[in-house]
């Protein structure tokens, strides 16, 4: 058979349903990688991209990354697959303990799951559980927030806060209710870091527990920033604010640091930068470099021990999945860990910030630029709709960029951009020169 590389025939692209993608614009146009290293994906038709997007926000310590690679060819040797129920291995046990090192205060147990949707299902479950083995099994409701993304499950579609992403999905789980988004360009556009205005956002819990009684009210689950509804960050001290109304109100809260997690911005966790914890924290996507799919969620000791009750012969969490702290996910996870630890790259987006932060509000002026967010190694860049045609000038500016080598993400008419954290200044003056240049030359 002929390769892709060599010119596939259209049809041969038929059987693929390929996920969050235009199938027909891609199938007609395709873009193919068949390579990577460090900074940089190889297209079939043989042209270098710049990573601007570190894979989907995974790849956080590039591509191909020795330790890594070694991690699982060793593994695959070792031990290949252990069940994941009522038996354990070794790494899997290294690996929560290295993992809950990397957290603050008292969220030391860890679950393993295989994707950040899994880990939203799992923490939405324990959750739940948590007050009913305390005895208030009248906490059920789940409050999540407008323009939040925790994934395509029902549980996390329900609790998330994008039209598109729930629309077709019939009436979702019952018993969830919204916060308003923070997303507030009149008074905070161009900020740089952290907006100043929005931190009263926070007290609409106040009127979602007056709604629906507090003691209804099981967890809040929200993204310490937003990044699939276009990169929205947390107004100053909002966090902390959400955070005592859930203490005083006994309601969990859940950051989702599915792409906040492991040197995002600037600290391992957002839990770091911010200074607040939160009682159940959920990750994926960085844990293993993306290279081999795996979640993790964080627990506090409060939550692990109301579990640990009644017979020890009995099964405490009727939870679980088959690759549940699969020996290989292990493996590249701790590949993944030394690679961070050894190059500091858990901090390294903190030392880059000041250089990003510049090059991102370079864009400032350029025609259609509405909007520029920054914090860490994350940028998003909002553009104007083009008249009566949504998220089609993003998607232009996708397409050239990619033409031009500099791979970026779109959702609705912001650009988002989190390249890995091994990103050199070079390479972010490319990616931003590459955007201007194709920007300037908008309709
Ligand atoms: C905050 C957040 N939660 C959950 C998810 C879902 O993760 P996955 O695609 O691994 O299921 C994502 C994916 O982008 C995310 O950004």
């Amino acid at each position: 058979m002929e390769s892709i590389a060599a010119g596939q025939k259209a049809n041969d692209l038929e059987a693929y349903w390929m996920p969050f993608t235009a199938n027909r614009q891609f199938k007609e146009n395709p873009r193919m990688i068949v390579g990577a290293d460090g900074m940089y994906f190889k297209t079939s038709d043989g042209r270098d991209l710049l990573d601007g997007i570190a894979g989907l926000w995974c790849c956080n310590a590039g591509h191909n990354r020795p330790r890594i690679i070694k991690a699982i060819q060793k593994q695959a040797v070792e031990l290949d697959y252990a069940p994941a129920f009522q038996m354990g291995h070794p790494k899997q046990f290294e690996l929560a303990s290295r993992l809950a090192a990397l957290m603050p205060g008292d969220l030391n147990r860890v679950f393993f799951t295989n994707s950040g949707s899994e880990s939203v299902e799992t923490a939405l479950k324990i959750a739940i559980a948590y007050h009913r083995l305390r005895g208030e099994g009248h906490r059920s409701r789940l409050i999540g927030r407008e323009k939040g993304y925790h994934g395509v499950n029902f549980g996390g579609m329900s609790v998330g806060g994008m039209p598109a992403n729930r629309k077709m999905f019939g009436s979702l789980l019952t018993g969830v209710d919204h916060l308003r988004h923070t997303h507030g360009i009149a008074k905070n556009r161009y900020s740089k870091g952290i907006p100043s205005h929005g931190n009263e956002l926070a007290d609409d819990l106040e009127r979602l527990c007056e709604l629906h009684d507090p003691s209804t009210i099981a967890a809040v689950i929200v993204e310490p920033l937003a990044g699939s509804a276009g990169v929205i960050l947390p107004p100053e001290g909002y966090l902390q604010r959400l955070r005592k109304i859930c203490d005083r109100h006994g309601i969990l809260l859940i950051f989702d640091e599915v792409i906040t997690g492991f040197g995002r911005l600037g600290t391992p966790f957002a839990v770091n930068k911010f200074g607040v914890e939160p009682d159940l924290v959920t990750s994926a996507k960085a844990l293993t470099n993306g290279v081999i799919p795996m979640g993790a969620v964080f627990a506090q000791d409060k939550i692990y021990d109301a579990f640990m009750q009644g017979p020890p012969n009995m099964i405490e969490f009727f939870h679980g999945y088959t690759y549940s702290g699969n020996p290989m996910a292990c493996a590249a996870a701790l590949g993944t860990l030394d690679t961070y630890e050894e190059e500091g790259l858990l901090t390294r987006a903190a030392e880059l910030s000041d250089y990003w932060q510049q090059a991102v509000h370079s864009l400032k002026g350029l025609p259609h630029v509405i909007d520029l967010r920054n914090l860490g190694l994350i940028a998003g860049i909002e553009l104007e709709a083009f008249p009566g045609a949504p998220t089609k000038r993003a998607f232009e500016v996708f397409l050239k960029a990619y033409e031009a080598g500099l791979l970026i993400r779109t959702t609705g008419d912001t650009i988002a951009l989190s390249p890995p954290l091994i990103i050199e200044k070079k390479q972010i003056d490319f990616a931003f020169e590459t955007l201007a240049n194709i920007i300037r030359k908008l309709e």
